[in-house]
């Protein structure tokens, strides 16, 4: 079975085409960094025009590179939610169009899901069951996931998700858009404990988050030094960093021991942060546990993810659904698709 991926929820358009015998056979992305960069964040009309500009062009070149053809298609799948309603809308109709000219069925998928398998698509994936730890740029939450489709919430933020603290954290300090990887590689110049933060809701005893006070925690710092030298910046930089690695890594090994299981799944784009791996490459192994991730490619936005989630459901059971009518879900909460055994 072959399914063609389709993710446009926010600023990436991506493709791909993953068969269910073969594997991954295609995948391709436009990024929308240097569109939003000058306004400091994503402009949500230009996404979805930008979306619409891009898709044939990427479905092209996805086919072109794995020699499939149109008809060769089995399911479109694409990602119905969360995220910007517009963005969203481009890709589901752009399936549904599809899908309904080659008389093919089309599969949504949740785009957390997505996120969550994407460790999967790796050579060497990890079986369930394992903990998952979701950090993107709108979500943290810790999740005991038993297969496909049965996940349990063990605990996620209160308040801004990692991702959104990173760039928040990045605006505050200067640094362009999108912030979270420009942060990380200043935090690299800078000085583990010239600065003190905040190890926020560490020994909580539970598996919630709070990443805002941080974030004013580093705006207070940054008023009270108005005239600093110059490397003050990457020395607060360093701080955040270390901070949010330590309770990120924190919370996560205490979600194994908490669940007794010995994998360690991250997904999301603030996995991709090397700082966050080196910690849980080095303590994971302490604790009689492995870590994985998805490849460096696959941690943010991508149609790999999706196209890959929709194939999992599939082989799980799930039937496709006739395609024609279609709602999209900007605000479709995760827990809908949790279930309890
Ligand atoms: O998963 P993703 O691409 O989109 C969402 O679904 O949100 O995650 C994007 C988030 C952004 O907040 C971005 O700043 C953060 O991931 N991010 C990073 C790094 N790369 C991306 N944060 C810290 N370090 C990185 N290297
Ligand atoms: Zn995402």
């Amino acid at each position: 079975m072959r399914i063609l991926g389709i993710e446009s929820s926010c600023d990436e358009t991506g493709l791909a085409l993953y068969d269910t015998e073969r594997g991954l056979l295609a995948h391709a992305l436009h990024s929308q960094v240097a569109l939003h960069a000058e306004y400091g964040g994503v402009v949500p009309e230009l996404a979805s025009r930008d979306h619409i500009r891009r898709l044939t062009p990427l479905l092209r070149h996805v086919l072109a590179q794995s020699a499939v053809g149109l008809r060769e298609i089995d399911v479109v799948a694409y990602t119905r939610g969360p995220g910007l309603a517009g963005a969203l809308l481009v890709g589901a109709a752009f399936a549904q169009g599809l899908a309904v000219a080659l008389r093919k069925p089309t599969l949504p998928v949740h785009h957390l899901e997505g996120h969550l398998l994407s460790p999967l698509i790796a050579p060497d994936p990890p079986e369930f069951p394992f903990v998952a730890l979701l950090v993107s740029g709108g979500h943290t939450q810790l999740l005991a996931v038993r297969g496909v489709g049965q996940y349990e919430l063990l605990g996620e933020t209160l308040d801004d998700a990692a991702g959104e603290a990173f760039d928040k954290t990045a605006k505050l300090l200067g640094l362009e858009y999108p912030g979270g990887p420009a942060l990380s590689r200043l935090a690299e110049a800078g000085r583990s404990g010239v600065f003190a933060l905040p190890r926020p809701m560490l020994r909580s005893g539970d598996f919630q988050f709070s990443f805002a006070g941080l974030k004013t925690a580093v705006r207070t710092l940054v008023r009270d030094h108005p005239e600093e030298r110059p490397d003050f910046r990457a020395d607060v930089a360093r701080a955040f960093q270390d901070a949010v690695v330590a309770v990120l890594a924190g919370k996560s090994l205490a979600a194994l021991r908490h669940t007794g299981m010995q994998r360690l799944v991250v997904a999301g784009g603030v996995g991709a942060n090397a700082a966050l791996r080196h910690c849980l490459d080095a303590e994971c192994p302490r604790h009689g546990c492995r870590v994985y991730y998805p490849p460096l490619e696959f941690c943010t936005d991508n149609g790999a993810m999706i196209a890959f989630a929709a194939a999992m459901r599939l082989l799980a059971g799930q039937s496709p659904s006739t395609a024609g009518s279609f709602s999209v879900r900007p605000r479709w909460p995760f827990a809908e698709l949790m279930t309890e055994d």
